[in-house]
């Protein structure tokens, strides 16, 4: 057997420990490159199925499919070698059994070598938790504002706004952690219920559009980077994107039109031997 270099990658375990500690750094990939500069920062990446929104121009994820997690998933594993990588399960994939979830989540597992899933989890979910990581599937959960549930909250809006609906957020981040997941994102929810959220729970929660009092924070990568004019409040534009893109582009096609490039530069000329 040759010698591999090898380097090792962060793991669900090593997540859960930074509990309390060092804030968790987590952004979004759905390919390689972006996942290879990703890397370096993050101790965790995942392939969310707002790849669906953001890279296939849905207006929702609900209409995003395994075989595109999976296509997506092995993408940013190429990419990738220290960080956790976590795949999403999307809408219909695991919500009716915990049977259901664990084929789906192992073919995941199997397919892009990823080394956990994320589900977004109300009530119906601890028992789906459970089942997969007795079963060897790493799950990170996702309470508050749950996207895949946007027809039935009406929109993308914050939650918790009513006391009904912060001890509901609350109570499905406690199950969640009481089912064994290494961590929880706590999305679009005031700066009160995510300090509560992160006090009531074990596990680390990853906040986006949260608290900074959370363990860790994620955001979307081309929101970060400033590819969108509009979006949500929570998002910080670390990037300007969208205007260097649109400034490349442009430029490119001054210089076609004036047939200007391709220079000597960029151009073959070969002596004849
Ligand atoms: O799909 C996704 O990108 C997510 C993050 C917003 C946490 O679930």
């Amino acid at each position: 057997m040759s010698a591999q270099s090898h380097v090792s990658r962060m793991t669900a375990p090593a997540i859960t420990a930074r509990k309390g500690g060092d804030p968790i750094v987590c952004l979004t990939a759905y390919d390689a490159p972006t996942a290879a500069i990703l890397d370096e920062h993050c101790d965790l990446i995942l392939v969310g199925d707002s790849v669906g929104m953001v890279v296939h121009g849905l207006t929702t994820t609900v209409g995003v499919t395994l075989d595109m997690m999976i296509l997506h998933g092995k993408a940013v594993m190429r990419g990738s070698q220290k960080a956790l990588v976590v795949v999403d399960l999307p809408f219909g994939s695991y919500e009716d059994s915990p049977l259901t979830a664990f084929k789906n989540a192992s073919r995941v597992m199997m397919e892009t070598g990823c080394q956990a899933v994320k589900i977004e989890s109300g009530s119906y979910a601890a028992e789906t938790i459970s089942y997969l990581v007795e079963r060897g599937i790493p799950v990170m959960s996702h309470v508050g504002l749950r996207p895949q549930s946007m027809n039935v909250l009406g929109g993308f809006r914050a939650r918790g706004r009513e006391l009904a609906v912060e001890d509901e957020i609350i109570a499905n981040a406690i199950a969640a952690d009481k089912a064994g997941s290494f961590a929880v994102v706590v999305e679009g929810v005031s700066q009160d219920i995510a300090d509560k959220v992160t006090k009531a729970v074990s596990i680390p929660t990853i906040g986006i559009g949260a608290s900074a009092g959370c363990d860790g924070q994620i955001l979307v990568t081309p929101d970060m980077l400033g590819l969108f004019d509009r979006v949500p409040k929570f998002v910080k534009k670390f990037g300007k994107m969208r205007t260097m893109v649109k400034g490349a582009v442009e430029d490119y096609a001054k210089e076609v039109k004036a047939r200007s490039f391709p220079g000597d530069a960029n151009t073959y000329k070969f002596t004849k031997k």
